[in-house]
């Protein structure tokens, strides 16, 4: 059976002070029989999250990974660097990795192949653009991102991962899905798997993610096809980051 995933996604924001005060709010308020939950920091303080969040609930991942292991890649972070510091996740294939970033299909296939040589979860997103939604692509899309991981990795190696569809017109715009149009996504994400294998279908996580907030997400996640959260913004803000992981627990 699935159970559910609220993972927090900080981008390119934190500082030593404020970090320590988000989660050592988040660690007072963690819900009885809490959902499984995690936060995505940037590299320079995975060091100072495992300080603060080991033995506690919550596990911790990073935003990306170098599709690399080692070697002349100035600026790069490997999958075993990160794992090193007690990274259970890295997020990989985030559109904003893609639009600013120029990461393809075949480099997020191979950042999550990177992750996982390194024992790690990734956290594969997925999404379409506002202009690919108003021309009807939506499933097109998808179908493409999905496709290229399946094709490379093959359906076991994607079971060990999770999912985020992320319409990108939702993330940070304050524009969440609606509850039936992520339905929608997940369910034909969920059936593109199971042409494959659909026992891994039936057990993958696949999240929501695109302005997820306390006020929409137990919506979103009582949907049979949404299996929790990636949060941006929210994830800041340690009463609302509390409230939607309360919502999925
Ligand atoms: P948002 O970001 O919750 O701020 O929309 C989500 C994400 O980019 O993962």
């Amino acid at each position: 059976m699935r159970s559910k995933l609220v993972a927090g996604n900080w981008k390119l924001n934190g500082s030593l002070a404020a970090n320590e005060a988000l989660l050592r709010s988040l660690i007072r308020n963690i819900p009885a029989n809490a959902a499984a939950c995690a936060v995505c920091a940037p590299y320079p303080y995975l060091a100072q999250v495992r300080e603060l969040l080991q033995g506690s609930a919550i596990a911790w991942g990073s935003q990306d990974v170098s599709r690399h292991d080692k070697g002349a890649y100035t600026g790069d972070v490997s999958a075993q660097m990160v794992a090193e510091f007690g990274c259970r996740y890295a997020i990989v294939g985030h559109s904003e990795r893609r639009t600013l970033f120029g990461d393809t299909d075949a480099i997020v296939v191979e950042k999550y192949a990177a992750a996982r040589r390194s024992g790690l979860t990734p956290i594969f997103c997925i999404g379409e653009t506002l202009e690919e939604r108003e021309a009807g692509a939506t499933e097109k899309v998808l179908e493409r991102q999905v496709r290229a991981l399946l094709e490379k990795t093959g359906a076991r190696e994607v079971a060990a991962g999770v999912v985020a569809y992320e319409p990108v017109w939702a993330i940070g715009t304050g524009k969440t899905a609606t509850a039936v149009q992520a339905q929608e996504a997940h369910a034909f994400v969920r059936a593109l798997v199971a042409s494959k294998d659909g026992g891994v279908a039936r057990d993958l996580r696949i999240l929501y993610g695109g302005s997820v907030k306390a006020s929409n997400a137990k919506e979103l996640f009582s949907m049979p096809d949404v299996d929790g959260g990636l949060v941006g913004g929210a994830s800041l803000v340690a009463d609302e980051f509390a409230a939607i992981w309360l919502a999925a627990t």
